[in-house]
Formats: C-alpha cells, structure tokens, sequence
C-alpha cells in the first residue's frame, strides 16, 4: 500500500478553509480527513455536510475522507455521501447495526471504513476486516486536535497490521491523533500506511517543507 498523508482540516483557518485544502493539497498531501463531531458522540462540534459540499464546488477534486464522530451515523452517511465524500469511517459503538452501516456507505458508493477509540479492542474492526476498505485507529481521544499521541496504541496498530496482511481483500490502516514528525516513523515501523496530522501540518508555516520532512520519515 502506498502511504497517504492525510491533513486533518480541523486545525485549519476555518475563515479561509477553501484555500487551505488547496494549499496543503498543492504541497503534497494525498487526502483531505473531515472530522465531523455532533457535540454528542464527542464533546465538540465541528462541520457537518454543506462543508463538504461547499469544497467539491470550490473545485477540491481530491479524496475527502469523512471521520464520523457521531452518534447516530447512518443519517449522516447519506448526507456526506451526497456531498461528495469518498471515504466515510464511523464508530462501531455509535450505531444499532454495524453491517447495515457499512452496507449503506458503500451502496451509496463511497468507501467504508471502522474507527476504533484508543481505549477500544478491534474485535469489531477484525469481525468485519473483509467488508471494510480502511481501519482508523484513533491515537488520541475523539474531540480535539493537537493532544499527545498514546504510545500504547503502537501495539494495536502493530496487531491490526498481522490481521490485514493475513487477508485477500485491501484494508489501509489509518492512523489519527498527535501525529507529527518526530513519532511518524514509529507508527509507519508498528505497521500504519495512512497517517492523519492536523496541528502538525496546519500550525506550520511551510506545508510543503512539513509535508516533505513528514514522507521522507514514513519507513
Ligand atoms: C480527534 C481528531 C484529531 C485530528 C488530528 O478527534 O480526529 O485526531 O484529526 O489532530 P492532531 O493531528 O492535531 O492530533
Ligand atoms: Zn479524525
């Protein structure tokens, strides 16, 4: 699998947000994470659909990956899907029906993918490891950029990558959370290819340097 770095766009200027996709895109990042959060799942409040809407007609053609923290999910996965997502990841424990969660995002023909809290086991990642196109392992609790990575998910990371290499189908294992250039080898090393970064890339003054120095430490 390729690595993809993955500008979580939470911790951009949300006064210029078109032009800060654009830029960050432009100096070398693959996807674009959405963190979309009800104040209900997580205790914060973020952007919901229009958002993603508003920068596919600002002319954001590149893969926009949803992260769903958000309870209850199937409602919003119609209305991201309309709105030009790519990718939608929920949280297991935020829905009735995994199955029929995962079932709808792809009948509406976006990608599906599980995400999974620091504190959280994968049982339910691994039960529906054939059905899914990415795991999100959270390295921070759900709410808030710029927190410290929890160096205890590297086990889990290292565990999900033996379960996914051991099967037919393409999982990308997603990693999100306090993320930076220092710790990005490591969690490459324990087995991550997709890495999610807001602060570390949104709070530099230099996209395509900090994007350059974070591919050049990617294993
Ligand atoms: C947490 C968010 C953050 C964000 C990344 O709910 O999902 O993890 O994407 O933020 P940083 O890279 O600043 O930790
Ligand atoms: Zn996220």
């Amino acid at each position: 699998m390729n690595k993809i770095i993955a500008p979580s766009i939470l911790s951009a200027n949300f006064a210029k947000l078109g032009d800060e996709v654009r830029s960050v895109l432009d100096a070398g990042a693959d996807w674009i994470h959405f963190d979309v959060m009800d104040n209900h799942y997580v205790p914060n409040l973020t952007i919901g659909p229009m958002v993603c809407k508003s920068l596919r007609e600002f002319g954001i053609k590149d893969f926009i990956d949803v992260h769903l923290m958000v309870e209850p999910v199937d409602g919003l996965v119609k209305m991201f899907a309309n709105a030009g997502a790519d990718l939608i990841s929920f949280h297991p424990n935020a829905t009735a029906n995994v199955s029929e969660t995962i079932n709808k995002i792809k009948d509406l023909g976006c990608q599906a993918g599980i995400a999974i809290n620091p504190g959280e086991e994968v049982t339910v990642a691994e039960q529906h490891l054939e059905d899914i196109d990415l795991v999100l392992l959270m390295s921070v609790n759900p709410g808030f950029g710029g927190q410290k990575f929890i160096d205890a998910v590297l086990a889990k990371i290292s565990y999900m990558r033996k379960l996914i290499d051991k099967i037919p189908n393409e999982v990308r294992l997603e990693v999100d959370g306090g993320i930076n250039p220092e710790n990005i080898s490591v969690v490459s090393e324990a087995g991550a290819d997709t890495f999610v970064l807001g602060s570390a890339i949104f709070n530099t003054d230099d996209y395509s340097n900090t994007i350059s120095t974070l591919r050049s430490n990617i294993t």
